[in-house]
């Protein structure tokens, strides 16, 4: 089969590198991809988001199947663009349809989905510009800290957790009234603040069938300790220790079972990933948010530990078929280090040589944010590199991992040592 991934980060690298070991992969392509998709795949330097170009591309190179990396062509419509059109109608996408994506896209849709099918999340009401003062009441009913959530996809920024009620009112109105996160921000959900420790689950489904994939924790803050600014995710774990077969069963018969079964009573078509980010309050486990697609570094720890073939799993979710593929993982632990460039997740420079890749033999190195200058591979944004390690637990997988980051450099280059500090 030749197979097109798009996207161009951490996550699409993995996703190349597993698909790339299916001897039923043929030609493999990504849409645009990075320094480390272009030694296994070739790279087209198209925007993920570029439908007409993804279009000509398929047709060109004779795709086969499209495997979606990022939320936004979901959001946009990529799924559905492709079943409107006669050419393209025929050719599969992992990745929901627009119906579906809006679970992502829209936080007010996904608490409203969650509400309808009796899945646990945090109690909560949505308000506009017109319901302020509404809004105002109810953060003075709720105990701090207080969550607001933009309505829509703020590239990860549209969470603000206060502490303070006036500050936090304050924030509300220049959320809804002065649009501080655009388009995104003209619905605003106030929700309980959960006390807990987060976790992530991810699945892959057929829209009837699923196939639950490995847990993962990732770390999102830019400091030691969980200190500082959010990130994309610094480092990620799987399996997450904590996450026991009986946690597990709760997960899987109150979130994992009504999330699929919602689709189909909700008529919402769905081919792909579900990231099911959580938190667990003492031993039950709530759900955070949905995201339509596999997290980022996630992947990176999650998907090296799938032994199944990828290719048979996507085919199956192709064609409604999950229930025939037996999924098989790998029971040691993988960690991954991001490696970031300094003054991340703030203004940072690009360009910067990285050396020492090559040394790196007891791990998988996958790339985020890089490219090809003058020969040399050079970071290309803020997440540059992830180093993945295997071990017998998460202590020797990160020891593993940090051994290896430690034959790499670049200028200027950042990473947490202190991954696991809370397990
Ligand atoms: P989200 O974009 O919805 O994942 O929110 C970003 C982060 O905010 C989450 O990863 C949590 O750490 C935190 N968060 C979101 N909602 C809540 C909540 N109801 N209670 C406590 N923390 C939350
Ligand atoms: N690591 C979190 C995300 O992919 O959204």
């Amino acid at each position: 089969m030749n197979i097109l991934i798009l996207g161009s980060g951490g996550r699409e690298h993995t996703l190349t590198w597993k698909i790339a070991q299916s001897p039923q992969t043929e030609k493999l392509f990504v849409a645009p991809g990075n320094a480390g998709t272009h030694e296994i795949a070739v790279n087209v330097p198209i925007a993920a988001d570029d439908f007409e170009a993804v279009k000509k591309l398929v047709i060109d190179e004779e795709i086969d199947l499209v495997v979606v990396g990022p939320e936004d062509p979901l959001v946009k419509g990529i799924h559905d663009f492709f079943l409107q059109d006669e050419a393209l109608r025929a050719i599969p996408v992992i990745g929901p349809q627009k119906a579906g994506a809006i679970l992502e896209g829209s936080k007010q849709f996904a608490k409203e989905f969650m509400l309808r099918h009796n899945i646990p999340t945090a109690a909560y009401e949505c308000f506009t510009e017109k319901s302020l003062e509404a809004g105002y009441a109810f953060l003075e009913k709720l105990s701090p800290p207080y969550v607001l959530k933009a309505d829509g996809l703020a590239a990860g920024k549209g969470v603000l957790i206060l502490s303070d009620l006036n500050e936090a009112k304050n924030e509300l109105k220049s959320m809804l009234v002065d649009a501080k996160f655009g388009n995104a921000s003209t619905k605003v959900v106030i929700e309980e603040f959960l006390s807990g420790i987060e976790l992530s689950v991810f699945v892959l489904t057929d829209g009837k069938n699923y196939v639950t994939l490995p847990t993962a924790k990732d770390y999102k803050r830019i400091g030691e300790g969980d200190t500082g600014l959010n990130t994309g995710g610094m480092g990620a774990i799987s399996p997450v220790p904590f996450a026991d077969e009986i946690f597990m069963q709760k997960v899987e018969e109150r979130i994992i079972k009504p999330t699929i079964d919602g689709f189909s009573k909700d008529g919402i078509p769905y081919k792909g990933f579900v990231f099911i980010g959580l938190i667990k309050v003492g031993e039950e486990p709530y759900v955070i948010e949905y995201n339509v697609r596999m997290g980022d570094p996630e992947t990176e720890v999650v998907i090296p530990r799938i032994k199944t073939d990828m290719v048979d799993l996507l085919k199956a979710t192709a064609t409604g078929t999950l229930d025939k593929v037996s999924l098989e993982i790998d029971d040691r632990t993988a960690t991954t280090v991001m490696t970031v460039s300094g003054g991340y997740p703030e203004a940072y420079e690009k360009g910067k040589v990285i050396s020492g890749i090559d040394a790196i033999a007891d791990s998988i190195v996958f790339h985020a944010g890089t490219t090809f200058k003058d020969g040399q591979v050079v970071t290309s944004g803020g997440r540059v590199i992830a180093v993945t390690s295997y071990g017998e637990d998460f202590k020797e997988a990160l020891q593993k991992s940090y051994e290896s980051v430690s034959k790499m450099d670049f200028e200027g280059m950042y990473y947490r040592k202190d991954l696991g500090f809370d397990l």
